[in-house]
């Protein structure tokens, strides 16, 4: 199975388990309950991942009253929550010169705008703390809250009251009503000298300025965050009662005046390179500032091109992240393990000699697969180095072969899964090597489960993935509608998990509270939560939008299996859905045991139908639109994208459920098409005239 630390036998391992689990328990005690820590957060941290890694290796040790599988571990919050009006979204990345010009070029595509001369990029420092959404009413702050998933936050506004940097009233000719985004931060020497007096307080301290700032601001005891020095950077809207600038640059200049901090210097140019050279100055300025910045944010100036340029899932399209490099580092291999994902590709793991880069300790780095292991030519047993960049998982870069000893072992990939022991092919123009096993893989099974309920899907808190495993395990949950029936199925057990080591009424309680939480689920996160192959957040939107209810998707789907014909094509006619996706869908209708999950989960849960946004108050709002030919007023994409946020489907082909085609120049088949079944066909002119309602 997983990788070892090192090569004990089941006694030793047993031995040391025991001992890390009264260690990890003593210390949890000095630090909750006494409130006097004796090690270090990093010595801490360490033997949790002891523990964790020896539960890898040995299953048979976890018990329910092992640390890490205490619910209360983290207790929840505490803080009350809050919908942002307007969601918080992140950012997408790019990491070079080229991704760079890509994101440009995209942005010039999309618009359609001639030439790239009028396009007017702000360039400013990303702050690394943790965001946040003031909102004035009647211009009094009256509330403040974290970014949570985008679209529920917590409630912090006792403690972001604190901060000095805040105003707390605004002046009169800001709007009545407002939000105000930006990032909470602590100082890098505000940050040392807090730690210096933890230290000296014998306290925990904190591993950088960023876990600093948050663990200030999520404190319970606004007491506490009062003692510690936080400061607030402005960098953006959120709700604005009326219009206040028409660029970005104007709204750093407003949040200026009404006496918010902006972060400086910042860049405002059009041209390729300006943004460019603005990024390597800041990068080699970096150590110089006194905050911690992780990269440059680039953002369209013109907000009316923002408006138009949107969103695409959770980050818009008209501003992107440019990261600073990866921080790199020299470690050596312990391991490899073989871990097996919800699809059964396996995954090869270097378990690495724990290593601090870039203010985080890393133990494992990914090796993706077959071919990069021969690329690396990587052995067991060698130095190596490796980087991690933001949160993405730290990547093995180099073997460093001078450091050779010749006691280095090469790794055999293996040709059965380690979990089931199924034949893993490798597929012929596929570098991926996956398990066969399919349902009878445990591995799969599980995975499948952890992504059924992680944060985009039913999101079910204090469902984590020991619990899961350890529900798996102990035979409670080995499908998606076990999760459902758990507090059934909890009152005839013997014990019941109220008595399990480490659990207890409350926490039994909360977690049948958050599952019965999750019973009503958007139509989008449902189909999203099956985990079919190739069916993401995007393409899991577009069936809902396309289908709307359960019932008519599986109903369509069942013919696209029997028949194929006419609702496989329609399948096929929807958005960015082409026939590697299709195909995968209607694989997975055609599984019995599919069906057989979904008809169970229909009876437990109350799945929304899709509504599209604003579908009440627009004119196309449900119809179906087809874009053909050459547009001359907007790109294909916008003409796309603006119909669907008014809550139009948009296809690929046109038929007789097709309400308009839209037709450019040159127009061909699709427009020959439209005339033949006496589809309404209507001039780019005509089409915007009925959207705006100008017609
Ligand atoms: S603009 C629609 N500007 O980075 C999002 N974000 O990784 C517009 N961040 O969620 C965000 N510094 O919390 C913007 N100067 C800056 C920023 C910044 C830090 C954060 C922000 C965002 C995250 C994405």
């Amino acid at each position: 199975m997983a990788g070892a630390l090192f090569d004990m036998s089941l006694e030793d391992a047993r031995d040391r388990h025991n001992k890390l689990v009264a260690e990890i328990k003593k210390h949890d005690r000095l630090y909750h309950q006494d409130d006097a820590p004796e090690i270090s957060d990093a010595d801490y941290d360490a033997m949790r991942r002891d523990l964790e890694q020896i539960e890898a290796d040995y299953p048979e040790l976890m018990t329910a009253d092992s640390p890490t599988q205490q619910v209360g571990a983290a207790p929840s919050s505490g803080f009350k929550k809050i919908k942002h009006a307007v969601p918080m979204l992140s950012l997408s990345n790019v990491f070079d010169d080229e991704e760079y010009s890509e994101f440009r070029d995209r942005i010039l595509r999309f618009l359609n705008e001639p030439g790239d001369s009028g396009l007017e990029l702000l360039a400013e420092q990303k702050i690394d703390g943790l965001s946040c959404s003031l909102r004035y009413e009647g211009r009094k702050l009256v509330q403040a809250a974290t970014r949570g998933d985008g679209y529920e936050g917590e409630d912090i506004t006792a403690n972001v009251m604190t901060i000095t940097d805040v105003p707390h009233e605004l002046p009169a000719d800001a709007p009545e009503t407002l939000e105000v985004r930006g990032e909470i931060y602590m100082r890098k020497d505000e940050f040392a000298a807090l730690n210096q007096k933890l230290a000296a307080e014998d306290k925990k301290i904190f591993a950088n300025p960023r876990n600093a700032a948050a663990g200030s601001v999520r404190q319970l005891n606004v007491e506490v965050t009062k003692t510690r020095p936080l400061h607030f950077f402005g960098y953006a809207l959120g709700e604005t009662g009326s219009e206040i600038a028409d660029t970005q640059s104007g709204i750093r200049e407003k949040l200026k005046a009404w006496g918010f901090q902006i972060p400086e210097p910042s860049y405002v140019g059009i041209g390729v390179d300006g943004p460019l050279r603005y990024y390597k100055e800041i990068l080699g300025n970096r150590a110089e500032l006194p905050y911690d910045i992780d990269g440059i944010v680039y953002k369209v100036n013109r907000l009316d091109w923002q408006d138009r340029l949107g969103f695409v899932s959770r980050a818009p399209r008209w501003a992107t992240a440019h990261k600073f490099p990866a921080e790199q580092a020299v470690t050596i291999i312990n391991k490899i393990d073989i871990q097996v994902g919800r699809t059964g590709v396996l995954t090869p793991v270097a378990r690495l000699e724990p290593i601090t880069v870039g203010g985080v300790v890393v133990s494992n780095a990914t090796l993706h697969n077959e071919d990069e292991i021969n690329r690396l030519g990587v052995k067991i047993g060698d130095h190596v180095v490796i980087q991690r960049a933001g949160d993405v998982i730290p990547q093995v870069v180099k073997v460093l072969e001078e450091k050779r000893t010749g006691r280095e072992e090469a790794f055999k990939f293996p040709f059965r899964c380690p979990v089931c022991d199924s034949l893993a092919l490798r597929e012929e123009g596929e570098v991926a090597v996956r398990c066969t096993g399919g349902l009878i893989c445990p591995a799969q099974a599980v995975e499948r489960l952890k992504h059924f309920v992680s944060r985009n899907a039913f999101d079910i808190e204090g469902m984590g993935d020991k619990i899961i495993q350890m529900f798996w395990e102990k035979d409670l949950v080995r499908s998606p509608v076990d999760i459902f029936r758990l507090e059934e199925r909890n009152k005839g057990l013997a014990p019941p998990l109220q008595e399990w080591e480490g659990w207890g009424e409350k926490s039994a309680e909360n977690l049948f509270a958050s599952i019965n939480e999750r019973r009503r689920i958007p139509f989008n996160r449902f189909i999203y939560a099956l985990g079919i192959r190739q069916v993401g957040e995007a393409t899991a939107k577009r069936l809902a939008a396309h289908y709307r209810t359960l019932q008519h998707l599986r109903d369509e789907m069942t013919q696209a299996v029997d028949s194929g014909g006419g609702a496989y094509e329609e399948l096929l006619s929807i958005e960015d859905i082409g026939p590697g996706v299709a195909e995968e869908i209607r694989m997975f209708f055609a599984e019995k045991h599919n069906q057989q999950v979904l008809t169970e989960l229909e009876l437990e849960l109350d799945i929304e139908s899709y509504d599209a946004p604003q579908a009440a108050d627009s004119p196309v709002s449900g119809k179906t639109v087809v874009f053909t030919g050459t547009l001359e007023l907007m790109s294909r994409a916008e003409a796309k994208a603006r119909a669907e946020a008014l809550g139009a489907k948009t296809s690929g082909s046109v038929s007789s459920k097709t309400d308009y085609v839209v037709a450019g120049a040159e127009a061909g088949s699709k427009l020959k098409k439209a005339q033949e079944l006496g589809v309404l066909v209507l001039s780019e002119q005509e089409w915007l005239a009925l959207i705006t309602g100008a017609g």
